[in-house]
């Protein structure tokens, strides 16, 4: 793809996600347009049109994938349609922004990986919060070694949902959101502990919990631990069920030279035995990780260069999720490599 060509993209479900992703493209517009947009519903679709320049409607993805007008697509669908959507694209050659999850089984994962290798594309999962300020800062001290060897890490991703079927809708059944919160919600507290670790997750056990809503098949709260090949162990809480205490940090990582935590805005660092330093601190508006994402969506394909997080990263992630549930399931540790 030729660094002065626009590249035109293909929205693959217009529902609340589309809208944030679009406001990305807007950003981006320099580089790229919205050029297709595709929904069974097209009113949800048409929505969408009044902040772009007339996009084409579809009402299946398929006839999108398939138009030359377009380079690249988003997926932004309900879970259980990401790897056929993610397979047809790659077989029509276009690049893939996905939402998370990547998919929902071991099998899909392997379709995925197998169709965009084939295809040669380029897939960046959509982990928005990877381009959180707090998170790259606190990714480079680590790989500086300020912490020295890390020994634990902590995520959590906690709220207090409206938690009702109208409002959950196709994530309060299995067989389309692939379980309950934890690979949902859950998935963002997941690939950012793996982020900050930075290395082989090996064992995970976990439990889940269902507080509040009794229409939901899955969890609405997940604890998982996880211990990594290098002796690290991390724990993620994540949850829609409750807000959580004030004091709980968004990410915390302890090494053997010291620690940093953050609330998702400021980050600390305390050198073991030393007094704490703010590094960052928190601007007036929250940055827009979603466009963050987008942007850098387009500019990884503009220059050629690997996405923060592939569907390597994705997969890796999908794994640790499904050991948790099997773990939950079993009561026992799994070991990722029997999954
Ligand atoms: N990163 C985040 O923080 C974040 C937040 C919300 C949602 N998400 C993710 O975004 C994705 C979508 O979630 P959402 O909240 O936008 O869901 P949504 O229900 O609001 O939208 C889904 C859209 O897909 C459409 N659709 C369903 N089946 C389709 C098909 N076969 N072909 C075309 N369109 C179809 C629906 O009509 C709907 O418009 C999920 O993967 C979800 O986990 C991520």
């Amino acid at each position: 793809m030729s660094q002065n060509e626009t590249i035109r993209v293909g929205i693959i479900g217009a529902g609340n996600i589309a809208g944030h992703h679009i406001t990305g493209y807007l950003q981006a517009a320099e580089h790229a347009q919205v050029t297709a947009i595709a929904d069974v519903d097209a009113e949800r679709a048409r929505h969408h049109t009044e902040r772009l320049d007339d996009p084409d409607i579809f009402l299946d993805y398929r006839d999108m994938v398939a138009s030359p007008d377009v380079d690249a697509v988003d997926i932004c669908l309900p879970h259980h349609l990401h790897k056929d959507a993610i397979v047809a694209a790659a077989a029509a050659g276009k690049h893939i922004l996905c939402e998370k999850p990547l998919c929902l089984t071991l099998e899909e994962a392997a379709a995925v990986t197998g169709a965009v290798a084939t295809a040669g594309v380029t897939l960046m999962c959509a982990h928005n919060q990877l381009y959180l300020p707090a998170v790259g800062a606190a990714r480079q001290m680590i790989r500086e070694g300020r912490l020295g060897k890390v020994y634990a890490a902590r995520t959590t991703d906690v709220f207090s949902l409206q938690l009702n079927e109208e409002t959950l809708g196709w994530r309060a059944r299995r067989a389309t959101s692939g379980g309950g919160e934890l690979i949902d919600t859950g998935y963002h507290p997941n690939y950012l502990l793996l982020h900050l670790v930075d290395d082989t997750p090996v064992r995970v056990t976990a439990l889940l919990s269902r507080h509040r809503p009794t229409f939901m098949e899955g969890e609405d709260t997940a604890h998982v631990l996880i211990e990594f090949a290098g002796g690290a162990i991390g724990s993620i809480v994540t949850g829609w069920a409750y807000e959580p205490a004030s004091c709980t940090e968004r990410f915390s990582v302890v090494g053997e030279q010291g620690s940093l935590w953050s609330d998702g805005r400021r980050l600390y660092y305390k050198p073991r035995g030393g007094e704490e330093v703010t590094v960052q601190d928190a601007v007036a508006q929250a940055p827009d990780t979603y466009a963050l994402e987008v942007v850098d969506f387009i500019d990884c394909l503009r220059q050629g260069r690997r996405p923060l997080n592939t569907e390597v990263e994705g997969v890796n992630v999908l794994k640790v999720i499904l050991g948790a549930y099997a773990s939950a399931e079993r009561g026992t540790v799994v070991e990722l490599k029997n999954l």
